[in-house]
């Protein structure tokens, strides 16, 4: 994508919305001495005050805040329905522009955001910061050092029992639920992490707590080599699934849970024995099932994995000065969103979707 690379020293960053999240870009994301957080303009008094007490600029007007020429970059961080004509307004006046996941809500609006980045020539990404969770980074680096083997199956889920917050996340208008707000994330993971096509979508939803929005996904993507990927979100489970249970032909690895506990277990010895009698276990008779003898496998520890919270604005400042490419690309921003269109059309007619993503 071109852009009008214009280098500074130093590069300053409004908000629109000083929410929870705007306040954690703020205060909590590392950022280069060349990204300086200045201003924010939000719709509600009380989190003006607040970023007043946080010590930035605030702004009662969107076109006074735009109008600020100071400002370079524009974080767009409202409830999701609000991020395309934000993001574009920001963008018509001339500031680059980060905008918060998910992007939009379908490829349609996100088009119409790609059209206007480019024709005024500016940054055009997302925040797609999980791409350095810890517990991905470990998945990752297991794939990309193909410890198990060929990969044939990854679950990746996110599992909690308190519903959905009680904010704008229950309401549809606002861009809720749980695959906008989490599948967003364990989609961009897997498209990230895997260099093929997605060939088929199959997604079901669950409204449980009666917002009116999805509480409970279960995603299937196949992938052209093979693969079969379960993506999962639940906020009614009491008893949680591992967060990452991936299989490979020589190796399984599980992380259980926010913790970062898990195990990995790699074959030693192939060479299996069926016994001559049918085993027993407490659930009956199994041959095929039955469990390995233990020699035959090891237990490994999960391998650890570099995690840098701040290469986000890193980036971002690098991206401005013309001297890297943005982390997160047009290209696969489009594919994240191209594949939420089709899980959710997936989930209304109840059919596996073909496709080519
Ligand atoms: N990347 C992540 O890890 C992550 C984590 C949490 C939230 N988010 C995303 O950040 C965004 C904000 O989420 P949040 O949790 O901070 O929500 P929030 O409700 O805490 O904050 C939203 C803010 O936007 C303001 N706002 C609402 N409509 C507005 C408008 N039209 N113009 C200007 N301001 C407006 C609200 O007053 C509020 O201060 C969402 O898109 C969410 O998906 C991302």
């Amino acid at each position: 994508m071109s852009m009008n690379i214009v280098k500074k020293e130093v590069y300053r960053l409004g908000v629109i919305g000083y929410g929870g999240m705007a306040s954690y870009h703020h205060k909590r994301i590392p950022k280069p001495e060349g990204i300086r957080f200045t201003a924010a303009y939000d719709i509600s008094e009380a989190r003006l005050e607040k970023a007043a007490r946080d010590g930035l600029t605030v702004y009662r007007s969107l076109e006074e805040f735009l109008k600020d020429e100071t400002l370079d970059l524009v974080l767009v961080a409202t409830p999701n329905n609000f991020h395309k004509e934000l993001a574009i307004a920001a963008m018509e006046a001339g500031k680059h522009v980060i905008c918060e996941k998910p992007v939009a809500l379908n490829s349609g609006e996100l088009e119409e955001m790609i059209v206007c980045a480019q024709k005024n020539q500016v940054l055009f990404t997302v925040h797609q910061n999980r791409r350095m969770d810890a517990d991905f980074r470990i998945i990752k680096k297991i794939y990309d050092e193909n410890m198990l083997d060929e990969i044939f199956r990854i679950e990746s889920r996110v599992q909690g029992s308190r519903g959905i917050a009680d904010t704008w996340r229950r309401q549809k208008q606002a861009g809720g639920g749980m695959l906008y707000d989490w599948g967003v994330h364990l989609i961009d993971q897997i498209l990230y992490l895997l260099p093929g096509k997605v060939t088929s979508v199959f997604a079901e939803f669950q409204y449980l707590g009666g917002y009116g929005v999805d509480d409970n996904v279960r995603l299937t993507m196949t992938f052209e080599d093979g693969i079969s990927v379960l993506v999962e979100i639940g906020t009614c489970n009491y008893i949680m699934l591992p967060i990452w249970y991936v299989c490979g032909r020589k190796g399984s690895a599980q992380i259980d849970y926010w913790n970062l506990e898990g195990r990995m277990y790699h074959l030693i010895d192939n060479d299996i024995k069926f016994e001559d009698e049918i085993p027993s276990t407490l659930v009956g008779p199994s041959i095929t099932l039955a469990p390995r003898a233990s020699d035959t496998m090891e237990e490994l520890p999960l391998p650890k994995a570099e995690v840098d919270e701040g290469f986000f604005y890193k980036n971002i400042y690098r991206v401005l000065r013309g001297e890297e490419e943005p982390a997160v690309k047009i290209p696969e921003i489009r594919r994240v969103m191209q594949v939420i269109d089709l899980a959710f059309a997936s989930g209304r007619s109840r059919q596996v979707i073909q496709c080519e993503v």
